[in-house]
This record gives structure tokens, sequence and C-alpha cells, in this order.
């Protein structure tokens, strides 16, 4: 491909750094086809650094050239029509991918500026959203259920009590005491669904390893028998601010999730090992929005792994696949981490079960 000199001066990278905040492909090229700048995005999709990316033809990186060419010359002529088109990005070493290109003309004359938008990604990132629009929809009809569950059952229970006194068959009370049991049991629940909305965000300055240690200790009093957990920590991961009680509640419902799982281990006397391992995650996109750097804290078990038939669902509340389960503690999990503008994520198969949590760092 011809080598053509590009003016630094005015398409030099400090004009497009911002770009590089994006998880869309970037590229600006001259109105001939010729690369100026490729955005952080592009450069590891292309596996190419943007200074080798620099000068070369465009044109030639798409299965059809021939699209990109009458793309850059509709700039010219004002034909609005070839500006968006879907093509098939040739990557060197990878397979190519499809994207959808859009191209538009900046405020400098010859200098174009290409978005690529891969599909997949595209699909992806509205699968999450459409889950994430559900899980709050869900938070908020569950929350308000609550609401209307939780004022007549201090009624109802009351009333169990009066009825208690007036009775004078004692045989008869077992059945106001069955009363009475039933909407405490109801109350509870309907205390830890009410659970996320109770607490108020405390900012603080976070070391997340002291919360993982935390974590640590209270479910190795609560397994003493049997039950490993290895730290494999990145101690160079910064303080960072944030509810230090919420994230602690987050790791502690996960980390118990894996003890759980592995109580079957542990009793046949096998290997049942927890592994907490906190690394730092570059050019990382969480939402729509993409992050420099963010924390990653796995929590990862030797267990039998998430059933199948709940994969997709155990971040809804009341979801649960175990015996007494409530299935709060992910939802709750979720929500803490959520309000740290993070994610919490699951893959698993059988012996590997890995939760990961992400929070932006600044
Ligand atoms: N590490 C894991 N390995 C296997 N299955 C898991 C693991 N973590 C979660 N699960 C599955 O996901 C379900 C939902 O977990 P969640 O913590 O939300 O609820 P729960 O543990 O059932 O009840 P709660 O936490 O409210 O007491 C669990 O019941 C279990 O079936
Ligand atoms: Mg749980």
């Amino acid at each position: 491909m011809p080598y053509l000199p590009v003016n630094t001066a005015a398409a030099g990278p400090g004009r497009f750094q911002a770009l590089d905040f994006l998880s869309l492909l970037v590229a600006v090229v001259h109105s001939d086809g010729t690369l100026q700048f490729a955005n952080a995005a592009l450069e590891n999709t292309l596996g190419l650094s943007r200074r080798t990316l620099q000068g070369m033809d465009f044109a030639p990186f798409f299965s059809d050239p021939q699209l990109l060419q009458t793309a850059l010359q509709a700039t010219r002529q004002h034909d609005f029509a070839a500006l968006r088109f879907e093509a098939s990005l040739r990557r060197p070493h990878q397979e190519p991918m499809l994207v959808h290109v859009s191209v538009a003309a900046t405020e400098l004359a010859q200098e174009v500026l290409v978005e690529l938008w891969p599909l997949e990604q595209q699909a992806r990132q509205e699968r999450e959203e459409r889950l994430r629009e559900q899980a709050q929809a869900h938070k908020e009809l569950i929350r308000n259920l609550a609401h209307e569950i939780k004022n007549p059952l201090g009624g109802l229970r009351g009333a169990a009590q009066l009825l208690e006194l007036e009775l004078t068959n004692p045989a008869l009370t077992e059945y106001t005491q069955v009363i009475v049991h039933e909407a405490d049991r109801l109350q509870s629940l309907v205390d830890r669904l009410l659970e996320p909305h109770r607490h108020p965000h405390q900012v603080g300055d976070v070391n997340i390893h002291e919360v993982c240690e935390r974590a640590r200790t209270l479910v190795l009093l609560e397994y003493p028998q049997g039950l490993r957990v290895v730290q494999d920590y990145d101690i160079s991961i910064p303080e960072f601010r944030g509810d230090r009680a919420q994230l602690l509640q987050a790791v502690l419902n996960i980390v118990q999730n894996a003890a759980q799982a592995l109580v079957a281990k542990m009793a046949r006397g096998e290997p049942a090992c927890i592994t907490l391992r906190t690394r730092v995650a570059r050019q990382i996109t969480i939402g729509r929005e993409r992050h420099k750097l963010a924390l990653q804290l796995h929590v990862i078990d030797n267990g039998p792994g998430v059933p199948e038939a709940l994969r997709e669902r155990i971040f809804y509340p009341l979801v649960s696949g175990r015996d007494g389960g409530s299935g709060l503690g992910l939802a709750l999990a979720q929500t803490f981490v959520q309000r740290h503008d993070g994610i919490l994520e699951c893959d698993s198969v059988p012996g590997c079960t890995d939760f990961r949590l992400l929070i932006p760092l600044p």
C-alpha cells in the first residue's frame, strides 16, 4: 500500500485523544482514503498500532474496498445515501468482523470521520440494555409489592395475637401461633426484598483487598473445615471511592454462594477451593461506557457450576437453585455493584464458576 505523508500538525493524535474513550471504532481518514488516526478500539480490533496504520490506505481493510471509496466520494458530493453501509472488516491473523459503517465529513476539508460499529457488539449491547431495563422493572415491581404486603402483615399478626388472648380453648392457640409464625417469616422475606432500597450510598475510600480479606475471614469462620480460600491479589490496585459496606455485602454474598456450592465436595473430603483474584482491566466497556481502567475481582470456585436452567436468570430476585435459598443474594450484589457504575457477570462450567465484579477506577 502506498505511504502518503500525513500532516500530523493538523491531524495529530492530540485533537482526537477523546476518541480513545469510545468503544466505537473510529478512524479519521484523508478524503483520498489514507488513514490519519485510529482510536484505541480500532487499534485493538485490527491488532495494529496507530503508528503502523497511519498513512495506510483504509479501503483495503474492507472485504469490498469499493464501499468506502464510494462513501468518501459521497462526502465530497453530499450524496447522503452512500454514507452508511454494512461491511466486513478484514483483520490480519483474525476472523473478519461485520461492522456497520458511518462516514461523515469533519469541519476540516479533506478530513473524514469513519465510525465502525461491530454488529455483534451492537447486538450484545442491545441485549444487555434490554436485560437492564427488565431488571429495573422487576426491581420496581418487587419493591411496590413488598410495600403492599408489609402494611397489612402487621395488622394480620396483631389481630392473631389479640385473638389468641380471647381463646378459651388452649388447643386452638396452635392455629394463631401458625399465623404469627408465618407472618414473621413473610415479614423477614419482605424486609430482605426491601433491603437494597434501605441503604443510602455512603461513599468513602475503599481498599478492595481489605474487603476481600474480611469476606475471606467470615466465610472461613462459617466453614472451618475443608474449605480453602486462595488470595491472588494485585496489590498495586489503588483505593477508590465507594461504599465499603455495600461492596463487602456484595462480595460476601458471592463468596457464600461459592461455599454453599462446595458443601458436597467438602463433605466427601475432596479439595474445595475458592479463589479471590484481583486485577486491573484496561479499556473496558461497561454498559455503553468505555473506561480506561477498571477493578476486576474474580470469585472462582471449583464446585459443580450454576445449573444450566438458571444461568440466564441468577441475577434476578427470587431465583434460587438451593433448598432454603431465597434467591436474593446475587440480585442484591448486582444492585450494589451497579451503584458503583460497575457490573457483576458470571461464567460457569462444572468445576469452574467465575463471578467477575467490574468497577471503573478513576
Ligand atoms: N458459585 C455458584 N455455584 C453454583 N451455583 C451458584 C453459585 N452461585 C450462585 N449459584 C446459583 O444461583 C442461585 C441464586 O443465588 P442467590 O445468592 O441469588 O440466591 P440463594 O443463594 O439461593 O439465596 P440467598 O442468597 O438469598 O440466601 C443459587 O441458589 C444457586 O443455585
Ligand atoms: Mg446466595
